[in-house]
């Protein structure tokens, strides 16, 4: 049994460890430690006070695997609710569908019986954005930044103000082996609005299989959706691939990707055997995990590999010493 997380699951992963120690059933404990980073204000990067998209808009996206059933459930551009992950699980557990977006997703929302949040921002969060927009930006321009017909320009121009990129994993394995994956995010601060990333995105940024492992991603979700990243680490586990091999693979695959648009990437993953692996594009990161005997989670430092700035060439020799000239 053991639960892993990306570092901001820290103030979820007690709990979820607490229901896989009385028994209950990896799905249970990741939707429990999920919704706890969605209720805590100071994360901006995932539920409630998220950073909004370019109009100060909060649009949550958030999707559930269920590794002994491979059933699927998502979210994406949900409006005006807190525990995104909650309404995943339910278009999971209760409609014919995987993904449900924007108004439909409300609509399940209050038909599922969720309390509405009509404010998602915080007065200081609502500032920051605002800033953002300024010096380009008067008052009278932010507050009737609906009507624009420029967004595109103004998305390329605003950038997250903490560059993290944020969201938050969850893998859990409970006492009968079954794996469960939960993702969620407020997505790209000052996004374009609709855009979703990878999050909701089953096989981009989440996909878990009992028979191999599990994988979930944190970074710019375009990436994965390009690399299919989470679903393609598994399926190296599948073709026999190692943990530690098969993340390596999957971080070679977003390395390979070329374009304007490059940047972060982090993965959690597991694998049948419940043994734990991050890795970061980024030196330097880490991510969480705890097991039923663990007192509290314990940090590991996650493997770096690095990609190529936008427009830069690679440095092969740098990957080369990280991997050893597999790839
Ligand atoms: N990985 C989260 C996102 O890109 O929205």
């Amino acid at each position: 049994m053991i639960v892993v997380a990306s570092s901001n699951g820290r103030i979820g992963i007690a709990a979820a460890t607490q229901i896989l120690r009385q028994g209950g059933t990896a799905v249970d404990a990741v939707e429990a430690g999920i919704r706890l980073v969605e209720a805590n204000p100071e994360d901006h990067t995932v539920g409630f006070n998220g950073y909004p998209n370019i109009l100060g808009e909060v649009e949550l996206d958030a999707s559930m695997m269920n590794g002994r059933t491979l059933e699927s459930g998502a979210v994406g551009a949900l409006t005006g609710y807190v525990h995104a992950i909650t309404v995943a699980r339910q278009v999971m557990e209760k409609l014919p569908h995987v993904l449900l977006v924007g108004d439909g997703a409300s609509r399940f929302a209050a038909e599922m019986g969720h309390p509405p949040q009509p404010e998602m921002l915080l007065p200081e969060t609502r500032t920051v954005w605002a800033d953002r927009l300024r010096p380009d930006m008067n008052d009278a321009d932010i507050e009737a930044i609906a009507s624009r017909t420029d967004l595109a320009r103004w998305v390329e121009l605003a950038t997250d103000p903490e560059r993290a990129k944020g969201t938050v994993n969850f893998i859990a394995q409970d006492k009968a082996g079954n794996i469960c994956t939960g993702v969620s995010t407020s997505g790209w601060a000052w996004k374009y609005p609709g855009r979703l990333g990878d999050s909701p995105i089953i096989g981009a940024g989440n996909y878990a299989d009992n028979r191999y492992g599990a994988a979930a991603c944190t970074g710019m979700g375009e990436m994965a959706i390009r690399a299919s990243t989470a679903h393609s680490l598994v399926f190296y586990m599948k073709m026999g691939l190692n943990l530690a091999d098969a993340c390596e693979r999957a971080m070679v695959d977003l390395r390979d990707l070329d374009g304007r648009f490059i940047s972060v990437m982090n993965l959690v993953a597991i694998d049948k055997d419940g043994n734990h692996a991050g890795y970061s594009s980024v030196d330097g990161r880490s991510y969480i995990y705890q097991t039923p005997t663990c007192p509290s989670a314990k940090n590991c430092p996650a493997r770096w590999c690095p990609f190529r700035r936008a427009g830069a060439k690679q440095d092969n020799n740098e990957w080369e010493k990280l991997t050893n000239g597999r790839w």
